[in-house]
Protein backbone atom coordinates (compact mmCIF):
# COMPACT_ATOMS: atom_id res chain seq x y z
CA UNK A 1 0.00 0.00 0.00
CA UNK A 2 1.35 3.44 -0.89
CA UNK A 3 2.25 6.06 1.91
CA UNK A 4 -0.43 8.24 2.44
CA UNK A 5 1.51 11.13 2.26
CA UNK A 6 -1.16 13.77 0.87
CA UNK A 7 -3.45 12.03 3.94
CA UNK A 8 -6.14 14.85 4.08
CA UNK A 9 -4.96 17.66 1.55
CA UNK A 10 -7.36 18.62 -1.50
CA UNK A 11 -6.18 18.11 -4.60
CA UNK A 12 -7.66 19.70 -7.97
CA UNK A 13 -6.09 18.24 -10.84
CA UNK A 14 -7.87 19.18 -14.58
CA UNK A 15 -7.34 16.93 -17.23
CA UNK A 16 -8.47 15.93 -21.41
CA UNK A 17 -8.96 18.28 -23.98
CA UNK A 18 -11.58 20.70 -24.03
CA UNK A 19 -13.92 20.86 -26.97
CA UNK A 20 -14.87 24.41 -28.74
CA UNK A 21 -18.24 24.02 -30.85
CA UNK A 22 -18.26 26.08 -34.50
CA UNK A 23 -22.06 24.25 -34.78
CA UNK A 24 -23.84 21.42 -33.38
CA UNK A 25 -21.97 18.88 -34.82
CA UNK A 26 -18.37 20.64 -35.53
CA UNK A 27 -15.66 21.32 -32.81
CA UNK A 28 -11.85 22.54 -32.31
CA UNK A 29 -10.04 20.42 -30.00
CA UNK A 30 -6.45 18.27 -29.62
CA UNK A 31 -5.79 15.16 -29.18
CA UNK A 32 -5.40 14.51 -25.03
CA UNK A 33 -6.69 11.55 -24.25
CA UNK A 34 -6.75 12.33 -20.71
CA UNK A 35 -4.75 9.73 -19.66
CA UNK A 36 -1.67 11.88 -17.90
CA UNK A 37 -3.89 13.60 -15.71
CA UNK A 38 -6.60 10.40 -14.88
CA UNK A 39 -3.22 8.37 -13.73
CA UNK A 40 -2.36 11.74 -11.41
CA UNK A 41 -5.82 11.77 -10.05
CA UNK A 42 -5.66 7.97 -9.28
CA UNK A 43 -2.33 8.75 -8.06
CA UNK A 44 -2.88 11.46 -5.32
CA UNK A 45 -5.83 9.65 -4.10
CA UNK A 46 -4.30 6.56 -3.55
CA UNK A 47 -1.78 8.83 -1.60
CA UNK A 48 -4.49 9.83 0.88
CA UNK A 49 -5.93 12.82 -0.77
CA UNK A 50 -9.27 14.38 -1.58
CA UNK A 51 -9.51 14.22 -5.50
CA UNK A 52 -11.42 16.82 -7.65
CA UNK A 53 -10.87 16.07 -11.14
CA UNK A 54 -12.66 18.41 -13.64
CA UNK A 55 -12.67 16.50 -16.81
CA UNK A 56 -12.98 17.79 -20.63
CA UNK A 57 -14.18 14.86 -22.93
CA UNK A 58 -12.28 11.70 -22.90
CA UNK A 59 -12.92 7.70 -23.49
CA UNK A 60 -11.35 6.35 -20.61
CA UNK A 61 -12.89 4.48 -17.43
CA UNK A 62 -12.93 7.61 -14.26
CA UNK A 63 -10.55 6.54 -11.74
CA UNK A 64 -12.00 5.33 -8.66
CA UNK A 65 -11.88 7.15 -5.30
CA UNK A 66 -12.40 10.58 -6.50
CA UNK A 67 -14.33 13.10 -4.03
CA UNK A 68 -15.14 15.07 -6.56
CA UNK A 69 -15.87 14.28 -10.31
CA UNK A 70 -16.76 17.05 -12.57
CA UNK A 71 -17.28 16.94 -16.69
CA UNK A 72 -16.74 19.80 -18.78
CA UNK A 73 -16.57 20.22 -22.53
CA UNK A 74 -15.86 23.79 -23.64
CA UNK A 75 -12.86 25.75 -22.10
CA UNK A 76 -14.88 28.12 -20.51
CA UNK A 77 -16.94 25.31 -19.00
CA UNK A 78 -13.82 24.02 -17.21
CA UNK A 79 -12.87 28.13 -16.38
CA UNK A 80 -15.96 27.58 -14.12
CA UNK A 81 -15.77 24.97 -12.02
CA UNK A 82 -11.95 25.00 -11.72
CA UNK A 83 -12.98 28.68 -10.02
CA UNK A 84 -15.63 27.36 -7.85
CA UNK A 85 -13.13 25.11 -6.24
CA UNK A 86 -9.72 26.53 -6.43
CA UNK A 87 -10.02 28.18 -2.66
CA UNK A 88 -10.17 25.27 -1.06
CA UNK A 89 -7.81 23.41 -2.73
CA UNK A 90 -4.11 22.77 -1.27
CA UNK A 91 -2.52 22.21 -4.67
CA UNK A 92 -3.75 22.18 -8.13
CA UNK A 93 -2.48 20.21 -10.74
CA UNK A 94 -3.22 21.50 -14.71
CA UNK A 95 -2.67 18.59 -16.95
CA UNK A 96 -5.82 19.41 -19.38
CA UNK A 97 -4.80 20.57 -22.66
CA UNK A 98 -7.26 23.39 -22.89
CA UNK A 99 -8.03 25.52 -26.05
CA UNK A 100 -6.65 28.48 -26.27
CA UNK A 101 -9.03 30.10 -28.93
CA UNK A 102 -12.50 29.49 -29.61
CA UNK A 103 -15.31 30.34 -32.68
CA UNK A 104 -16.63 34.08 -32.42
CA UNK A 105 -19.80 32.88 -32.68
CA UNK A 106 -21.34 29.25 -32.33
CA UNK A 107 -24.46 28.55 -34.81
CA UNK A 108 -27.09 26.90 -33.33
CA UNK A 109 -27.98 25.15 -36.88
CA UNK A 110 -25.69 23.23 -38.78
CA UNK A 111 -23.96 25.07 -41.67
CA UNK A 112 -24.30 23.91 -44.76
CA UNK A 113 -21.99 23.16 -47.04
CA UNK A 114 -21.03 24.76 -49.89
CA UNK A 115 -18.16 24.73 -52.53
CA UNK A 116 -16.89 28.16 -51.81
CA UNK A 117 -13.79 28.88 -49.03
CA UNK A 118 -14.67 29.82 -45.73
CA UNK A 119 -13.18 31.06 -42.64
CA UNK A 120 -14.03 30.54 -39.23
CA UNK A 121 -12.83 33.64 -37.03
CA UNK A 122 -11.47 32.99 -33.95
CA UNK A 123 -11.48 34.88 -30.55
CA UNK A 124 -8.85 33.71 -27.18
CA UNK A 125 -10.24 31.81 -24.57
CA UNK A 126 -9.47 33.19 -21.21
CA UNK A 127 -6.03 31.17 -19.51
CA UNK A 128 -7.33 29.64 -15.88
CA UNK A 129 -4.09 28.98 -15.02
CA UNK A 130 -3.03 32.37 -15.59
CA UNK A 131 -5.82 33.92 -13.28
CA UNK A 132 -6.00 31.34 -10.65
CA UNK A 133 -2.30 31.44 -10.18
CA UNK A 134 -1.95 35.32 -9.97
CA UNK A 135 -4.76 34.69 -7.40
CA UNK A 136 -2.85 31.95 -5.78
CA UNK A 137 -2.67 31.76 -1.50
CA UNK A 138 0.15 31.67 0.29
CA UNK A 139 0.30 27.97 1.13
CA UNK A 140 -1.35 26.79 -2.11
CA UNK A 141 1.35 24.60 -4.92
CA UNK A 142 -0.12 25.20 -8.29
CA UNK A 143 1.75 23.14 -10.76
CA UNK A 144 1.33 23.03 -14.91
CA UNK A 145 1.93 21.54 -17.62
CA UNK A 146 3.52 22.45 -20.80
CA UNK A 147 3.34 20.96 -24.23
CA UNK A 148 5.93 21.66 -26.35
CA UNK A 149 7.15 21.00 -29.95
CA UNK A 150 10.22 23.18 -29.57
CA UNK A 151 12.47 25.39 -27.28
CA UNK A 152 10.92 22.88 -24.34
CA UNK A 153 12.56 24.38 -21.49
CA UNK A 154 12.96 27.77 -22.39
CA UNK A 155 9.32 27.76 -22.99
CA UNK A 156 8.42 25.65 -19.98
CA UNK A 157 10.34 28.26 -17.99
CA UNK A 158 8.56 30.85 -19.21
CA UNK A 159 5.17 29.89 -18.92
CA UNK A 160 6.38 29.06 -14.87
CA UNK A 161 6.71 32.19 -14.18
CA UNK A 162 3.89 33.73 -16.33
CA UNK A 163 1.47 31.95 -14.58
CA UNK A 164 3.23 31.73 -11.23
CA UNK A 165 3.56 28.17 -10.66
CA UNK A 166 5.67 26.36 -8.31
CA UNK A 167 6.49 23.57 -10.33
CA UNK A 168 6.11 23.10 -14.41
CA UNK A 169 5.84 19.55 -16.17
CA UNK A 170 7.42 19.76 -19.78
CA UNK A 171 6.78 17.43 -22.32
CA UNK A 172 7.92 17.34 -25.96
CA UNK A 173 4.86 16.11 -27.72
CA UNK A 174 6.92 15.38 -30.98
CA UNK A 175 8.96 12.96 -28.95
CA UNK A 176 7.65 9.26 -29.57
CA UNK A 177 6.31 7.71 -26.71
CA UNK A 178 5.58 11.41 -25.17
CA UNK A 179 2.76 13.49 -24.89
CA UNK A 180 -0.86 12.92 -25.95
CA UNK A 181 -2.18 9.65 -25.89
CA UNK A 182 0.51 7.34 -25.72
CA UNK A 183 0.54 4.76 -22.57
CA UNK A 184 4.11 6.47 -21.56
CA UNK A 185 5.70 10.15 -21.17
CA UNK A 186 8.84 11.72 -21.20
CA UNK A 187 8.78 14.43 -18.82
CA UNK A 188 11.48 16.98 -17.52
CA UNK A 189 10.42 19.17 -13.87
CA UNK A 190 11.39 22.56 -13.24
CA UNK A 191 10.99 24.00 -10.09
CA UNK A 192 11.16 28.18 -8.89
CA UNK A 193 14.99 28.43 -8.81
CA UNK A 194 14.94 26.97 -12.33
CA UNK A 195 16.50 23.71 -11.45
CA UNK A 196 15.38 20.96 -14.22
CA UNK A 197 15.13 17.52 -13.78
CA UNK A 198 14.88 15.44 -16.94
CA UNK A 199 13.34 11.69 -16.73
CA UNK A 200 13.32 8.86 -19.21
CA UNK A 201 10.30 7.21 -20.59
CA UNK A 202 8.17 5.43 -18.31
CA UNK A 203 4.72 4.83 -18.05
CA UNK A 204 1.95 7.89 -16.82
CA UNK A 205 1.30 6.19 -13.72
CA UNK A 206 4.80 5.96 -12.68
CA UNK A 207 5.38 9.42 -13.69
CA UNK A 208 2.43 10.41 -11.83
CA UNK A 209 4.17 9.08 -8.53
CA UNK A 210 7.05 11.31 -9.50
CA UNK A 211 5.38 14.63 -10.42
CA UNK A 212 3.21 13.90 -7.03
CA UNK A 213 6.79 13.12 -5.03
CA UNK A 214 7.87 16.52 -5.86
CA UNK A 215 4.76 18.13 -4.99
CA UNK A 216 5.11 15.81 -1.52
CA UNK A 217 9.15 17.33 -0.88
CA UNK A 218 7.44 21.25 -1.67
CA UNK A 219 5.02 20.56 1.55
CA UNK A 220 8.05 20.01 3.60
O1 LIG B 1 -4.14 13.49 -22.04
P1 LIG B 1 -2.98 12.72 -22.60
O2 LIG B 1 -3.31 12.08 -23.93
O3 LIG B 1 -2.41 11.73 -21.61
O4 LIG B 1 -1.81 13.77 -22.95
C1 LIG B 1 -1.12 14.45 -21.91
C2 LIG B 1 -0.84 15.92 -22.30
C3 LIG B 1 0.09 15.99 -23.50
C4 LIG B 1 -2.16 16.65 -22.61
C5 LIG B 1 -0.19 16.56 -21.03
O5 LIG B 1 1.00 15.88 -20.71
C6 LIG B 1 0.09 18.06 -21.22
O6 LIG B 1 1.12 18.47 -21.74
N1 LIG B 1 -0.87 18.91 -20.79
C7 LIG B 1 -0.84 20.38 -21.00
C8 LIG B 1 -1.36 20.69 -22.38
C9 LIG B 1 -1.40 22.18 -22.64
O7 LIG B 1 -2.46 22.73 -22.87
O8 LIG B 1 -0.26 22.83 -22.52
P2 LIG B 1 -0.03 24.40 -22.79
O9 LIG B 1 1.43 24.55 -22.86
O10 LIG B 1 -0.86 24.87 -23.95
O11 LIG B 1 -0.62 25.09 -21.48
C10 LIG B 1 0.18 25.38 -20.35
C11 LIG B 1 -0.63 25.25 -19.07
O12 LIG B 1 -1.65 26.25 -19.00
C12 LIG B 1 -1.30 23.91 -18.87
O13 LIG B 1 -1.18 23.55 -17.51
C13 LIG B 1 -2.77 24.22 -19.25
O14 LIG B 1 -3.67 23.39 -18.53
C14 LIG B 1 -2.92 25.67 -18.83
N2 LIG B 1 -3.89 26.43 -19.65
C15 LIG B 1 -3.68 26.65 -20.97
C16 LIG B 1 -4.58 27.41 -21.71
C17 LIG B 1 -5.73 27.94 -21.07
N3 LIG B 1 -6.63 28.65 -21.73
N4 LIG B 1 -5.92 27.71 -19.75
C18 LIG B 1 -5.02 26.97 -19.04
O15 LIG B 1 -5.19 26.77 -17.82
Amino acid sequence: NPVEDLKGKNVLITAGPTREWIDPVRFISNPSSGKMGYALAKSASERGANVTLISGPVSIEKPTGMSNFVKVETAEEMYNEVVKVVDSQDIVIKTAAVGDYRPKSKSDIKLKKSNSKVSLELEPNADILFNIGNNKKENQIFVGFAAETNDVIEEGKKKLIKKNLDLIVVNDVTEVGAGFQSETNIIKIIDKEKNVKEFPMDTKENLSNIIIDEIVNLLK
